[in-house]
């Protein structure tokens, strides 16, 4: 019998496309002498609607579980991103900002890495952030935070106090939040009428040509495609009304709604839909496939470590990332054989990876001596961090990275 359960978007059936066991919670890393019996797990399994296509999560995780004071993920670690986020709130600044007295909305501001040059610019803006630790250093960079889950009851909030949003946004923020109803709700409630909802999250498209599968994560609830994105709109009152790949992220759609009606879409979407149905993106056959790809890839990688450890070299890993939690958890890599994650944030060093508990160390670990290999979790970055890490490869270091399939480089 598939596996079922009931899309959160139209109520239709979701059918599992893979599975990845029991996991963890991707940023719940532990203190060393921390009680291991009190780790907390879930099973962790996607799977696609029959009716709307929007991938998603099997189970859903409680969020105070996930996004609390001492959420670990730091937005500003990443000069890319930093310039990645000041770019877009320029532009921002530059088109959707320019009126009388405008307002903007960030769900998910994290370290206030956009708003930072919003608020720099003097421009009305707030910043939703559930999480208080990381929602304090955006304060304490002057920018306006909400300490509170977005969600309708928020929304009508909001705009009781503010008036209406001229643009609303969030980045790597959508995709992890279930009630997605609510959500919608508070947008069509506290946005303008000539305003813009803009998120930008991993592309399903991504996802599955270049098998990422580490996107999957608790976190991660929604795979969205421009197909499930452009129903789900439509479903709660709204347009898509462009689309935009981009780069960050191992390749994310930056997506644009607007009320139903309040602006022409651009060829973009509908050439975006056209080729995800010409590639059957959202097909059954198409996922199980990945899932296919997915487990060569475990395959693949457990035997290269096995075989290097086995030859007496050593092997670290770079980034503590979210998504490595994934990886290691579904491949079983532990100590014995990945030494340690080297990783730039201070909340993760000295703590132990989830469910696999590996050590984390600061990245001066790195080359204290040089490892014979490093596996790259934090892909994403991999331009940022070989260019900084040039060294190691001098001293004769691999990177051994896993997408789109297991190689050495
Ligand atoms: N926008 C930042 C970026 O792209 O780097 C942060 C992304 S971080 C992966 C996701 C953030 O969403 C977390 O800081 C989390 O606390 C926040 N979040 C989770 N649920 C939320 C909700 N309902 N409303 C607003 N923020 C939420
Ligand atoms: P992300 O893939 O979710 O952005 O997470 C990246 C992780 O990698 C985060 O924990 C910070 C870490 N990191 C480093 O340790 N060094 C680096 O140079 C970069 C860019 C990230
Ligand atoms: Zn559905």
């Amino acid at each position: 019998m598939p596996v079922t359960s009931q899309c959160r978007i139209c109520s239709g059936t979701v059918q599992e496309f893979i599975h990845f066991g029991r996991q963890p919670l991707s940023d719940a890393f532990l203190e060393p002498d921390a009680d291991r019996d009190e780790e907390f797990f879930f099973q962790l399994a996607t799977g696609v609607c029959d009716t709307c296509r929007m991938v998603q999560l099997m189970e859903e995780v409680p969020r105070e579980r996930m996004f609390h004071a001492d959420y670990p993920y730091h937005s500003s670690g990443s000069s890319v991103m930093r310039e990645h986020f000041e770019g877009l709130a320029k532009r921002f600044l530059s088109t959707e900002l320019t009126g009388a007295d405008p307002f903007v909305v960030e769900l998910g501001c994290n370290d206030g890495i956009m708003l930072k040059a919003v608020a720099e610019a003097g421009v009305r803006h707030l910043g939703v952030e559930p999480s208080s630790g990381v929602a304090d250093l955006a304060a304490d960079k002057g920018i306006r935070v909400r300490k509170d889950f977005f969600q309708r009851s928020t929304a009508e909030d909001i705009h009781a106090t503010d008036g209406p949003a001229d643009v609303i946004y969030a980045a790597n923020t959508l995709c992890h939040i279930p009630y997605m109803e609510s959500i919608l709700d508070g947008v069509t409630t506290l946005l303008g009428p000539q305003g813009v909802f803009v998120f930008e999250d991993p592309y399903l498209g991504d996802i599955v040509e270049k098998t990422s599968f580490d996107q999957i994560y608790d976190e991660h609830f929604f795979l969205f495609s421009a197909r499930s994105v452009r129903e789900m709109a439509a479903r709660n009152g709204l347009e898509l009304v462009d689309v935009e790949r981009i780069p960050v992220h191992g390749g994310e759609v930056r997506y644009t709604l607007a009320r139903k009606g309040a602006r022409t879409p651009t060829a973009a979407v509908a050439e975006l839909v056209a080729e995800e149905d010409a590639r059957g993106l959202s097909d059954l056959a198409t996922l199980e496939a990945f899932g296919a790809n997915v487990r060569k890839i475990r395959d693949d990688l457990v035997a290269l470590l096995r075989t290097v450890r086995a030859e007496g070299k050593t092997v670290v890993a770079y980034g503590a990332t979210a998504k490595s939690a994934t990886v290691a958890n579904f491949c079983g890599l532990g100590p014995d054989l990945v030494s340690f994650v080297c990783d730039t944030t201070p909340a993760k060093q000295h703590m132990l990876t989830p469910g696999t508990h590996i050590p984390v160390r600061p990245p001066e670990s790195f080359s204290a001596p040089y490892p014979d290999y490093a596996l790259l979790f934090a892909w994403n970055h991999a331009d940022e961090i070989m260019a900084k890490e040039q060294e190691f490869r001098e001293h004769g270091g691999r990177w051994i990275l896993y997408v789109p399939e297991v190689h050495v480089v």
